[in-house]
């Protein structure tokens, strides 16, 4: 959703802060503000855009002084606008805040300030953080105290850190992320590692009901009763040293080609975690599998070879779904929930649910710091590494090399796997895109595209769907390829593009024949496929594999022909707009 981050240490806080802000962005970017301290006076500068843009602009990383906090909003409550951009300050001025979350009641604490005489200048429920805490101060006169008043009387899920005129920082943490990098002579408050992992590899994860109360690089943590806190100080893992573009114009390309080589580490480190998920697997009551968006898509191809190669039942769960049946989970199952960032406020939700019927929960996650580890009996890492694109791919090819590792050991290895040459063939595909990049053109200008598939080869429809309409905002939809005399059939005219997604497996012949249907009703068609045929207008050919294997080599084209399609039409392919990557709120 949003990034916060604050600084405290031996350097001018401005640069180090934009710096960390454009490394975060992922989590938001429709405006970005940094504000500082310097000789007790609190200067602010913020504006809408990216931060690289606004920076251009305002030069936000000029301002003075060596303590200072920023964000990157991606709004919930109020329009992008520059007025509703973070940081916001107090009315005194003496104090600015960075908020990440959303605070339930702030209509109602509003009022009681405004009856107060405190006046509001933008529509965002964090101003209220800002005022809430001056009134404290002026009324304790002491930073933790305040800390306390303030957090016993907002409510919701929240993350903010406050910057008093002194040069003081405190941040306090309720179920949105906070940790706090501990460098030689500086201190970072961050949403995410990447806001400090350039200046030191020392990292505190901040509890839930906890807060910090720095001065300098001197701080104390404590819970939310003013009790301390003890902490530990955690390495953070050299891989997030990555999160770099390197030669490639954009994270979402960097990502797409690091497949060959995530795909050889999706569960490596974690191979007795697969062994311990077979085992509850073969003796659990009912199976569930949860998770949003691209995620889910990974559950639908889990279903379904589960249920062929190792004659497992699931049932799949949109995880924002589950709230309204919540019936649905039986007791004492077992709920495997798959989420890239761990932080997916749906997942976590279907989790608690399901922790209520005393299920065992078995998390596929990428992030392994995040929430939905700790709150899982077994993890098992995707190993990606950071994924920054705000849309989903090399996660998605890890989580099923995670599924298909689960699958092979509840066959007692009966399906043999050689992901190393599986991972050559991969690399075949991504050597020349020139093809795609000619089909990408195509697109340019139309306005539907349908993409079909049966069998396992629909939920990567799906996820077809979902990368052209993130990454092209060309309205996409996925098609089971029996389903289209049943009604699609009618949308089929020379205006569409199809994607039919043909595999030579067991849906081969009739997604054929639906292709043919589609060709005679003028619609341009992109076959997906090992096999060439004169149906396609455009052949793009994937090499021969065992079935089990398809859904990979089908998707990684398509991730590709979305980049290059976005890039025809001048959309950022790294942050589509309204999106963010973590969707921290329900
Ligand atoms: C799609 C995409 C989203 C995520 C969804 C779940 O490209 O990025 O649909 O898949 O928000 O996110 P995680 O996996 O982090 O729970």
């Amino acid at each position: 959703m949003c990034s916060i981050i604050g600084y405290s240490g031996k350097e001018m806080a401005a640069p180090i802060i934009v710096k960390g802000l454009k490394r975060m962005e992922y989590r938001g970017y429709d405006s970005v503000g940094v504000a500082t301290e310097s000789d007790n006076q609190i200067e602010l500068k913020k504006g809408i855009g990216k931060v690289n843009e606004v920076n251009l602009k305002i030069q936000l990383d000029t301002l003075p002084g060596k303590v200072g906090i920023g964000h990157t909003r991606w709004a919930t409550h109020g329009k992008v606008t520059d007025v509703n951009a973070h940081p916001h300050s107090s009315n005194s001025g003496k104090i600015a805040i960075v908020h990440n979350g959303i605070i339930e009641n702030f209509e109602e604490l509003k009022k009681q300030l405004e009856n107060e005489g405190y006046s509001f200048k933008s529509e965002t429920d964090s101003e209220i953080i800002a005022n809430l805490l001056q009134k404290n101060y002026e009324l304790t006169k002491n930073v933790r105290e305040t800390i306390m008043k303030t957090v016993s009387e907002i409510k919701g899920h929240y993350a903010f850190v406050a910057m008093f005129e002194n040069g003081q920082l405190a941040a306090a943490r309720f179920h949105e992320p906070l940790i706090i990098g501990v460098g030689q002579d500086n201190i970072f408050l961050s949403s995410d590692v990447l806001g400090f992992v350039e200046y030191t590899d020392n990292a505190i994860y901040m509890k839930s009901r906890n807060f910090i109360i720095l001065d300098k690089w001197k701080f104390q943590i404590l819970d939310f009763e003013g009790k301390d806190v003890k902490y530990e100080i955690t390495k953070i893992s050299k891989e997030f040293g990555d999160a770099y573009k390197g030669d490639y114009a954009h994270f979402t390309l960097k990502e797409i080609y690091e497949q060959p080589d995530t795909i050889l580490r999706a569960g490596e480190k974690t191979v007795d975690a697969i062994t311990k998920t077979a085992d509850y697997i073969k003796h659990a009551k009912n199976i569930y599998i949860t998770g949003s968006g691209t995620s889910y898509n990974s559950a639908l191809i889990a279903k379904q070879i589960l249920s062929k190669y190792a004659k497992i039942k699931v049932e799949t769960i949109i995880s924002s779904e589950l709230q309204f049946s919540p019936d649905i989970i039986e007791e004492n199952s077992i709920l495997i929930a798959i989420s890239q960032s761990g932080e997916s406020a749906d997942v976590l939700d279907a989790v608690r649910i399901a922790k209520k019927v005393n299920c065992k929960i078995i998390s596929i996650v990428n992030l392994l710091t995040s929430s939905l580890v700790r709150k899982s009996d077994v993890v098992i890492g995707m190993n990606c590494g950071p994924e920054i694109g705000v849309a989903a791919t090399k996660s998605f090819t890890s989580q099923l090399v995670v599924l298909y590792k689960i699958v092979q050991k509840l066959s007692n290895n009966n399906i043999t796997i050689n992901f190393e040459n599986f991972a050559k063939s991969i690399l075949k595909i991504l050597e020349n895109p020139t093809k795609i990049q000619q089909i990408a053109k195509e697109l340019k200008d139309i306005s539907d595209i349908y993409i079909l598939g049966r069998g396992i080869n629909y939920p990567v429809a799906m996820e077809a769907a979902l990368k052209l309409k993130e990454l092209t905002y060309i309205h996409a939809e996925g098609i089971p390829g029996g389903e289209l005399k049943h009604g699609p059939l009618a949308l089929m005219d020379s205006n569409v593009f199809v994607i039919i997604i043909n595999p030579n497996d067991s849906t081969y012949s009739d997604t054929l024949t639906s292709a043919r249907e589609i060709k005679v009703r003028g619609a341009k068609i992109i076959g997906i496929s090992d096999i060439e045929s004169d149906v396609y207008d455009y052949w793009i050919e994937i090499p021969k594999l065992d079935e089990i294997l398809y859904p990979i080599s089908e998707i990684i084209p398509i991730q590709l022909l979305s980049y290059y399609a976005a890039l025809e039409k001048n959309t950022d392919p790294d942050y589509p707009r309204n999106l963010a990557k973590s969707v921290t709120v329900k």
